[in-house]
């Protein structure tokens, strides 16, 4: 081998990784930065495959696992100098491992946020993906990914509003609502939804909402609610947290059910700072069931949703919507879309590199 081909056999890679922990506000340069490190294709050790990034998703529930704090409460925290893990596709240029050949695409829910990574697949629990499939590789990451699953299970194996409910999403022209209220309103519900822009309101009508408000400019959440649920609220897939989910609690019916799938509205904020709900009282007197649940105890189902997702797609039920980010150097400033109201639907960054 001569020394230009020791030059190839050597890739170099950028990758993010955690500086320093964010306790509070929106990751910043500060906390999260890019760095580049070097591969050796001709080092790969035995059952690692190398992997080269294509489509990274953005999820609020990074920025969770940012803070330092392990407390046991959550998913476990990133460590300072760790590359990031999000979910994300990439296709794999070099194998030793025999089930995995070079040219496959493949999937994980912890992808390096890195051009190149040399991983493990039992590890990262890499899966095939047909890149002939009708699913694009931003609906795998969306519909079929963390976002659509968490919709999925809220509506279909939590929740089950009935037919005719009047259902309550917030956050709804994120990656969770926009698939959970086209999934509620499959089920003949009624849906609202709020989100942060009149530009969100109109989009949310488009993908079938009945009808949405944009809590920025509604007098109070509670007038909006009184005006939007005449009727009350049967079931409420609660994805902000803090006054608005106290706002609900004036407005339940008998017999209610919360779900409580996230809290963006507080992760920004040590727990000292967060908004109490002063009125969980209404809880009793209204007999309402409130629960929280995390996507990763319902794998078991994962199967059963992706066939269902999959067939809706196909059939244009249930469509998505993304926002894609260019180039890794983006992640930051994704991660950020999230926290500012900025992104319209799911936000996936896309990498430069042709595969
Ligand atoms: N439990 C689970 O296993 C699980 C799984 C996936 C996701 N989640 C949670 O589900 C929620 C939605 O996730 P997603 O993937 O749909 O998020 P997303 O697509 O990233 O959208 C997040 C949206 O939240 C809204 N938002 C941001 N800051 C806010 C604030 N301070 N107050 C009110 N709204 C705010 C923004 O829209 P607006 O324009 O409406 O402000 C933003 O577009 C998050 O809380 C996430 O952590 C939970």
């Amino acid at each position: 081998m001569d020394s230009q081909d020791k030059v190839e056999e050597t890739i170099e890679s950028r990758e993010w990784y955690l500086a320093s922990y964010v306790p509070e506000g929106v990751p910043t340069s500060d906390h999260l930065k890019l760095r580049t490190s070097s591969i050796s294709l001709a080092q790969i050790p035995d059952s690692h495959v190398v992997v080269k990034a294509l489509y990274i998703s953005i999820d609020p529930y990074l920025r969770d696992i940012m803070t330092g704090i392990d407390d046991g409460l959550y998913l476990p925290q990133f460590q300072i100098n760790q590359v990031i893990k999000a979910y994300g596709i990439g296709r794999v240029i070099r194998s030793k491992e025999s089930n995995f050949s070079e040219g496959d695409f493949v999937l994980s829910y912890a992808f390096p946020v890195a051009e190149y990574s040399v991983v493990q697949p039992s590890h990262l629990l890499l899966r095939k993906i047909d890149p002939a499939s009708e699913i694009s590789f931003a609906d795998y990451l969306s519909t079929l990914g963390p976002a659509g699953f968490a919709a999925w299970v809220a509506i279909e194996a939590i929740g089950n509003p009935k037919q005719g409910s009047n259902v309550f999403i917030s956050a709804a022209a994120g990656g969770v609502g926009i698939h959970a209220g086209q999934l509620a309103k499959l089920k003949g519900c009624h849906v609202i939804g709020s989100t942060g822009s009149d530009e969100k309101v109109k989009l949310l009508k488009e993908f079938g909402y009945d009808d949405a408000f944009n809590y920025n400019s509604s007098e109070s959440y509670d007038a909006a609610l009184s005006k939007y649920f005449p009727n009350g609220i049967d079931f409420y897939l609660d994805n902000v947290g803090g006054k608005m989910l106290e706002a609900v609690l004036n407005h339940v019916n008998r017999k209610a059910h919360i779900v409580l799938c996230g809290m963006i509205s507080q992760y920004n904020k040590v727990w000292t700072e967060r908004d109490g709900i002063r009125n969980l009282l209404n809880m009793i007197g209204k007999e309402v069931k409130m629960e929280g649940y995390m996507v990763g105890s319902f794998v078991h189902r994962f199967g059963d949703f992706a066939k269902e997702m999959e067939t809706y797609k196909k059939q244009g039920k249930i469509s998505s919507k993304h926002v894609l980010y260019n180039g890794i150097e983006s992640f930051l400033d994704g991660l950020g879309s999230v926290f500012s109201s900025s992104n319209m639907g799911k936000v996936i960054i896309q990498f430069n590199s042709k595969a």
